[in-house]
Order: C-alpha cells, then sequence, then structure tokens
C-alpha cells in the first residue's frame, strides 16, 4: 500500500487546522494557504493564484471582506473544495447593479452563455477592485475608455463576438471627445467618455427605446453638456418635429456622427455636412450645386455658403417663418453677412434655381431654353457645313483624277 496519499491527506488536515486556527486572525489564512502561491494553477493550466497585497488595498480588502463573501460555495470547514465551483456572487450585496445589469446587451449575452461579453469583472477587476474615483480604478472616468477598448477596439474579438459598430473605441479615441479625454489638466474631466453617453449598467442597444443612444433620446444625452445647442436645436423645425415623433427629422448625431465627432470649424467637416442636408432634402441639393456657391463647395472649398451659412445650424426653419434666416425679413442681412456690400436687390438672387420650372426661374427658364436652342443651332449648322465641305472635297478631287488621266 502507498502510504504517500494518506500522508498528504493528514498533512493537509492538520495545515488546514492550524490554518483554521489562525484564521481568528485572519479569515482567508485558510484559502491562502493554497491560493497565496504565485505559480499556483489549476487543471485546465490557468492561474489560481491570488495577490493577497493587491486584494489588502481592493475596496472590498480593505473592508476584511471574506474570500467566501464572494465565493459563497466555497466553504473553509469543507476543504478540499470542488474543481469547478459557481462564479462569485455580487448580488447579495449590490442587489441594484445586478438588476440593472441582467437586462443589458452585455448581462443578456453572459446569460445566454456567450463569455466575451462584459462582466462584472471585465469592467472592475476581481481581487483588485477599486472605487470609481481612484485614479487607478478601470472604471475612473480617464481609464473607462480603455476598459471598454479592450473589448470594443479589439478587432480580433469584434469579429469573433460579431459586436456590432466595429472598431467604436478608435473612432472616439480621434474624436474632440477622445483627444479631450487625452489632455492633461483641467478639462480632461469635461470630456465625456464611453458610460457618459452609453450608461453603465443601463447600457442599452441604439434599437431598444430606452436607450441613451436611441434615435428619440440622443438630443437628451448631448444636451446634457451641450445645453445651449440643445435648446436652439428645440426650438427648430428638426427639434420640434423629433418632439412630434417624427423620426424623419435629423438628430445631433446624423450631422455630427457618434463616435467620430469633429471641430465645427473642420473645413471637411462642414463640406461634409452638405451631404447629410442632401441626404434628406435632395431637390434642395441639387439646385445648391447650379449655383456659384455649390460648384466652389463642390470643389473643396468651405469659405463659402454652406447650407447652415444661410440657414443656421440648430434653429432651420420654414422661409415663411420670420425668424428664418431666409424669411423676407431676414434673408439681405445673412446674404450681408459675407456680401458686406449687398444691395437691397441683391438678395432677390435665387439660391435654389431650378431651370425647369419657369415660374420660379423665369429668366434661367429662357436662358437654359436659348442655350439649348443655341446649341442645337451649331451642332446643325456645323453639321451641315461639315458634310457639304466633304461633298465639295470629294467632287474636288474626283474633277483632278480624271483632269489627270
Ligand atoms: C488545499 C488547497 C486549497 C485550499 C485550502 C483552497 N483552494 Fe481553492 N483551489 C485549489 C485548487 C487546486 C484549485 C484549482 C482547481 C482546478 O481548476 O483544478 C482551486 C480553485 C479555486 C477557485 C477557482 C474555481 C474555478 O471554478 O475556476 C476558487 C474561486 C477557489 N479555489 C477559492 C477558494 C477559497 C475561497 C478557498 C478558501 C475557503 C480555497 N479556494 C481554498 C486549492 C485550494
Ligand atoms: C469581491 C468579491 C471577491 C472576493 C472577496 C474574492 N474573490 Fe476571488 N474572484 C472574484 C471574481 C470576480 C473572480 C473572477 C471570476 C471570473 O473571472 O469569472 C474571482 C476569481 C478567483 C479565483 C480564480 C482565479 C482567478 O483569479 O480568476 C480564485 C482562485 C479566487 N478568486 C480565490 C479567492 C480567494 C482565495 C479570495 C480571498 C483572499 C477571494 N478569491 C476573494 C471575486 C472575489
Ligand atoms: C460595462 C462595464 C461595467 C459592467 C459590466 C459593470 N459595471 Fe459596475 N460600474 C461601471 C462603471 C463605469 C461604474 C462607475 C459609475 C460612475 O462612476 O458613475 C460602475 C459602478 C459600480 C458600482 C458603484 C456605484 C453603484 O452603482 O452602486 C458598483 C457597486 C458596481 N459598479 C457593481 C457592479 C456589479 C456588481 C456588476 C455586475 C453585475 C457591474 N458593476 C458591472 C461599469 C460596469
Ligand atoms: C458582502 C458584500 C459584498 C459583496 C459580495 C460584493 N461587494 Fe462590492 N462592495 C461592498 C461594499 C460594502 C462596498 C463599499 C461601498 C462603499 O463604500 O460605498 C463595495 C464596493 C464595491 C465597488 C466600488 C464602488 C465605488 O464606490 O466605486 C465595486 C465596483 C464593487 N463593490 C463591485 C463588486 C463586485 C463586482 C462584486 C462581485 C464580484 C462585489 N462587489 C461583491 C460589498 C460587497
Ligand atoms: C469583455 C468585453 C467587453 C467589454 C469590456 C465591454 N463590452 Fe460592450 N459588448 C461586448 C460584446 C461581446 C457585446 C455584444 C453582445 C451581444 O452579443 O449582443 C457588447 C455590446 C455592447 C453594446 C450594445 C451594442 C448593440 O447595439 O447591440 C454597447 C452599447 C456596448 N457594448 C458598450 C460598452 C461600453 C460603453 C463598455 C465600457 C463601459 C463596454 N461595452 C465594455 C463586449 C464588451
Ligand atoms: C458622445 C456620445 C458617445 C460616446 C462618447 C460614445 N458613444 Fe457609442 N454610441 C453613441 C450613439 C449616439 C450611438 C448610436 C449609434 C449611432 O448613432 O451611430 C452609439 C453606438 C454605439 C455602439 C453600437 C453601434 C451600432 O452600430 O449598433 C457601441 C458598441 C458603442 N456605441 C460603444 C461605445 C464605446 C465602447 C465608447 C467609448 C470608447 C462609446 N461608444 C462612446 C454615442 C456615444
Ligand atoms: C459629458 C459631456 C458631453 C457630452 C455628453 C457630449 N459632449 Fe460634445 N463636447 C463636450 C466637450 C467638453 C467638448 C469640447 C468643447 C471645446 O473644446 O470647447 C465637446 C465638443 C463637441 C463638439 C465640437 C464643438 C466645436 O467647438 O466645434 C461637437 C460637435 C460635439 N461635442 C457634439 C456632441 C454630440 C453630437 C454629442 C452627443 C452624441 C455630444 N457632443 C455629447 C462635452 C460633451
Ligand atoms: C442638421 C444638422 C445638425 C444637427 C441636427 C445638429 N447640428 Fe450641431 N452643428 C451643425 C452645424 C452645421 C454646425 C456649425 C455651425 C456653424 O459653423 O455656425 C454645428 C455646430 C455645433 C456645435 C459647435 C458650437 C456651435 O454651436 O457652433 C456643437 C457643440 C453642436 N453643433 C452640437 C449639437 C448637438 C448637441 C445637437 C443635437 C441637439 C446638434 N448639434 C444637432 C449641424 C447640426
Ligand atoms: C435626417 C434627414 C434630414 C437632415 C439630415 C436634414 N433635414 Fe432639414 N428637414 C428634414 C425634414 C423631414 C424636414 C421637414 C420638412 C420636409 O418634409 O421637407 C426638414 C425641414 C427643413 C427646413 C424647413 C423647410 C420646410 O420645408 O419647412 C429647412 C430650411 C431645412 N430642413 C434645412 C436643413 C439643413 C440646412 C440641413 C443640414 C444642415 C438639414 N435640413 C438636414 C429632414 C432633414
Ligand atoms: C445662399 C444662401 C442659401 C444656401 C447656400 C442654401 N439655401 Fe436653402 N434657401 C435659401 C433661401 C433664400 C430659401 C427660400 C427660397 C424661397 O423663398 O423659395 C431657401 C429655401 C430652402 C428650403 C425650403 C424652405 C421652405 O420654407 O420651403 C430648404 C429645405 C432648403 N433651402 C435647404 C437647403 C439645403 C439643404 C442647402 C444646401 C444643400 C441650402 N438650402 C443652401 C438660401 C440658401
Ligand atoms: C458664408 C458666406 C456667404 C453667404 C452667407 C452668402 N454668400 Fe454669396 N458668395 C460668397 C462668396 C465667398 C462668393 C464668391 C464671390 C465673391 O466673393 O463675391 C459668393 C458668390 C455669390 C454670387 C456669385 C458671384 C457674384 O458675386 O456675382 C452670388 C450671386 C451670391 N453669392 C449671392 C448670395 C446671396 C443672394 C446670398 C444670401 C441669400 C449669399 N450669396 C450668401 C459667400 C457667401
Amino acid at each position: 500500500m502507498n502510504p504517500a496519499p494518506l500522508l498528504k491527506a493528514l498533512a493537509l488536515s492538520l495545515a488546514i487546522g492550524l490554518a483554521t486556527a489562525a484564521s481568528a486572525a485572519d479569515p482567508n489564512a485558510t484559502c491562502m494557504m493554497c491560493h497565496a502561491d504565485a505559480s499556483a494553477k489549476g487543471a485546465s493550466g490557468k492561474s489560481i493564484a491570488v495577490d493577497a497585497a493587491r486584494f489588502a488595498k481592493s475596496v472590498h480588502g480593505e473592508m476584511q471582506f471574506k474570500c467566501t463573501d464572494c465565493h459563497a460555495d466555497v466553504s473553509a470547514d469543507k476543504l478540499p473544495h470542488p474543481e469547478k465551483l459557481q462564479p462569485p456572487v455580487c448580488a447579495s450585496c449590490h442587489e441594484q447593479a445586478v438588476k440593472d445589469y441582467t437586462g443589458t446587451p452585455h448581462g443578456k449575452a453572459r446569460a445566454d452563455g456567450k463569455t466575451l461579453a462584459a462582466s462584472c469583472a471585465n469592467c472592475h477587476g476581481a481581487h483588485d477592485i477599486l472605487r470609481s474615483k481612484d485614479p487607478a480604478s478601470r472604471t475612473n472616468h480617464v481609464n473607462l475608455e480603455q476598459t471598454c477598448a479592450s473589448c470594443h477596439g479589439n478587432e480580433a474579438l469584434i469579429r469573433k463576438a460579431n459586436i456590432p459598430g466595429g472598431n467604436v473605441a478608435g473612432q472616439y479615441h480621434d474624436s474632440i471627445h477622445g483627444r479631450l479625454l487625452h489632455e492633461k489638466g483641467p478639462r480632461q474631466a469635461m470630456a465625456p467618455e464611453c458610460t457618459d453617453c452609453h450608461g453603465t449598467h443601463n447600457i442599452r442597444a441604439k434599437s431598444e427605446k430606452a436607450s441613451r443612444v436611441a434615435r428619440a433620446n440622443i438630443p437628451t444625452t448631448c444636451g446634457s453638456c451641450h445645453q445651449r445647442e440643445k435648446i436652439v436645436f428645440d426650438k427648430g423645425m428638426h427639434g420640434k418635429m423629433l418632439q412630434a415623433g417624427n423620426v424623419a427629422a435629423p438628430v445631433c448625431t446624423d450631422c455630427h456622427t457618434a463616435h467620430t465627432i469633429q471641430e465645427t470649424t473642420r473645413p471637411q467637416w462642414q463640406l461634409a455636412v452638405i451631404g447629410q442636408c442632401g441626404n434628406c432634402h435632395d431637390d434642395f441639393i441639387s439646385s445648391y450645386r447650379l449655383t456659384y456657391h455649390g460648384k466652389v463647395t463642390n470643389l473643396g472649398f468651405a469659405n463659402i455658403a454652406t447650407c447652415a451659412a444661410c440657414h443656421g445650424a440648430h434653429d432651420v426653419r420654414p422661409a415663411s417663418d420670420p425668424l428664418s434666416k431666409v424669411s423676407a425679413e431676414n434673408r439681405l442681412a445673412t446674404c450681408r453677412n459675407c456680401h458686406a456690400n449687398a444691395g437691397p436687390k441683391f438678395a432677390s438672387w435665387d439660391p435654389h434655381p431650378q431651370p425647369a420650372n419657369k415660374e420660379r426661374s423665369a429668366i434661367l427658364y429662357y436662358t437654359s431654353i436659348f442655350m439649348q436652342v443655341l446649341l442645337a443651332g451649331v451642332f446643325i449648322f456645323f453639321g451641315l457645313h461639315t458634310v457639304l465641305w466633304a461633298y465639295r472635297s470629294l467632287r474636288a478631287a474626283l474633277a483632278r483624277r480624271r483632269g489627270g488621266q
């Protein structure tokens, strides 16, 4: 008979007995007997080491929590414990957080057995959980981007877990908000990171009505910081439509995007917005492109009237509204922002000409008919001219040949 297993078991129960005696001082000493060893591994090869010093500095360690507060299915009195244990519990103390999390895309995916979605430990850590206000915490304002980016900025994982949106963390990183977050100084605290727009334990997919990034809620979410723009937007035509429940109206992200937001003074962005307006107002962009303003912006220069330069950005209104920047009352003043010397007649120039519309664009209509007739005339005249010329050359050549024989 091999005495080794028996000896081992005896030694173990002796050690556990000693540790249990010691555990009056440190209730976790029993567990740390095996888990303090930095090289300790489980059967699957995964490390089972627990860094006692780090745990002691964590929010739970500071309060001298027992290992079994979280690993509730293990008991210091019943060792050795089974190889496979239940996931640690948080709900016994953080009921609300667990409840909120359960309904989110992360919580639902986890419940469906998809282990790539964020768990409590993915965002907070396990034995090293710190309060969010601690600068070293994973959930501290400045570090959160990195925490979310460990998945939403990880191309391989995005593909594997089929995460919607792609590498949004990379996009955010280079946006005006992301750049502000990396700016050392007092303004850093003002920059929105992922959870300012998405929430934390109440993250929802954009398709869910309760989501902070659902279309109808976006102005409120952005407006929590951009109050001035939100107030103006709400009073304009687009904002009013949205309040009436019309989701055909544009929201902040249609013009600014969600994760690649840039300074609005950037010419490239100003030119891109023209295309956004045009996506919904196709008649007006095509007429705009016929004008000097529209041709110049089409060539890539933004130093000229864009849609927003005439209509405003957040307070667009029908031309019949006296408050509109292009109303009969305000139109000249709007032109004069750039055409400082414009006389009263200047504003009667049509910024949205329709050459095919006789009533609206009479001069253009007749000019364009004249040009078409002229064009056709030129073709007919010179076409005929060429044919006759060819006939004459042919005859002359034939005559020369006959004369030569
Ligand atoms: C006699 C040594 C020993 C003691 C004492 C011990 N463990 Fe373990 N523990 C192990 C080993 C070995 C594993 C790896 C099991 C495996 O995966 O093969 C493990 C794994 C674990 C795991 C991971 C389980 C999983 O499913 O991956 C947890 C959690 C754990 N122990 C908690 C505790 C707690 C809490 C205590 C104290 C009450 C404790 N252990 C005491 C040896 C011990
Ligand atoms: C605040 C709750 C909490 C406390 C207290 C706690 N753990 Fe854990 N433990 C966790 C979490 C969370 C995980 C990670 C589970 C996962 O990744 O799925 C974990 C994982 C483990 C593992 C598996 C290996 C690993 O690191 O992933 C071991 C072993 C373990 N804990 C042992 C201990 C021991 C020993 C103590 C006491 C010193 C302890 N735990 C205290 C929450 C806790
Ligand atoms: C997607 C990342 C993420 C996940 C997943 C997550 N949290 Fe949080 N949690 C945060 C962030 C960020 C904060 C800080 C919020 C703040 O400062 O306003 C936070 C705050 C907390 C707080 C302190 C404030 C409060 O709401 O009471 C607790 C406790 C907490 N989380 C527990 C949990 C538990 C338990 C789970 C798992 C059920 C979990 N968290 C899952 C990101 C996450
Ligand atoms: C036995 C009760 C208990 C358990 C179990 C527990 N916690 Fe805690 N946790 C606390 C207490 C108490 C605090 C300190 C709260 C405070 O001081 O505001 C805390 C603090 C936290 C904080 C810091 C909150 C902040 O202020 O930013 C986070 C995050 C957290 N716990 C997450 C977890 C997670 C994740 C789990 C599960 C793996 C867990 N806790 C398990 C009791 C518990
Ligand atoms: C451990 C990896 C991981 C971390 C960390 C993580 N996520 Fe996720 N996230 C996922 C996965 C995987 C999904 C897809 C879940 C599914 O299958 O529906 C997802 C889904 C989402 C969705 C829903 C997308 C949709 O429209 O369905 C949002 C929003 C989101 N995460 C935001 C965040 C934010 C914000 C953070 C940081 C506070 C974060 N995530 C941290 C892995 C992660
Ligand atoms: C300024 C607000 C804001 C910030 C900051 C922000 N998001 Fe978003 N996010 C949104 C909005 C709004 C949407 C809705 C989709 C859209 O309009 O493009 C969205 C959509 C998403 C989606 C779903 C994409 C899809 O197509 O379904 C994920 C995942 C996501 N965000 C993760 C993140 C992560 C991770 C971060 C931080 C690195 C982050 N977001 C930062 C506003 C923001
Ligand atoms: C947590 C606060 C916060 C939230 C939420 C937020 N922003 Fe910002 N945003 C800022 C700050 C701070 C700046 C930097 C302003 C500066 O540099 O002066 C900024 C800058 C901008 C700029 C550039 C302004 C310029 O000067 O040209 C735009 C556009 C913008 N945000 C749009 C949005 C949109 C759209 C949303 C919602 C999807 C949003 N923001 C959500 C705080 C926020
Ligand atoms: C229809 C397109 C459009 C929509 C919708 C829109 N914006 Fe703008 N936004 C613009 C344009 C164009 C500018 C540039 C204005 C300028 O140069 O005078 C701008 C400028 C800004 C600025 C820079 C400061 C300023 O006022 O010039 C911020 C911040 C901003 N928008 C936030 C928002 C927020 C928040 C929302 C939603 C409530 C929103 N925008 C909706 C087109 C839009
Ligand atoms: C997501 C689509 C969308 C975008 C983007 C958009 N609009 Fe609109 N806008 C509408 C809708 C829908 C109306 C309601 C009137 C209609 O049906 O034509 C409207 C109304 C207007 C009106 C009032 C005209 C009227 O017929 O009463 C003006 C002016 C206007 N938009 C200008 C702009 C400008 C300038 C931009 C870009 C800076 C822009 N819009 C971007 C959808 C959009
Ligand atoms: C040079 C100034 C100017 C520019 C640039 C301009 N518009 Fe206009 N827009 C006007 C004026 C003036 C009117 C009113 C015309 C009228 O009375 O029929 C108008 C009318 C409109 C209307 C209809 C308003 C109503 O009440 O019926 C829409 C929609 C519109 N513009 C969208 C756009 C879009 C989209 C762009 C850019 C592609 C654009 N505009 C560029 C000056 C401008
Ligand atoms: C954001 C500035 C801006 C606004 C607003 C603007 N324009 Fe212009 N426009 C220009 C620039 C720059 C040119 C290029 C030629 C020049 O400098 O006069 C131009 C050219 C023109 C031209 C053709 C060239 C010429 O001088 O004959 C006409 C016509 C014109 N604008 C009419 C208008 C009318 C009418 C309005 C008001 C409804 C208006 N513009 C509003 C900047 C603007």
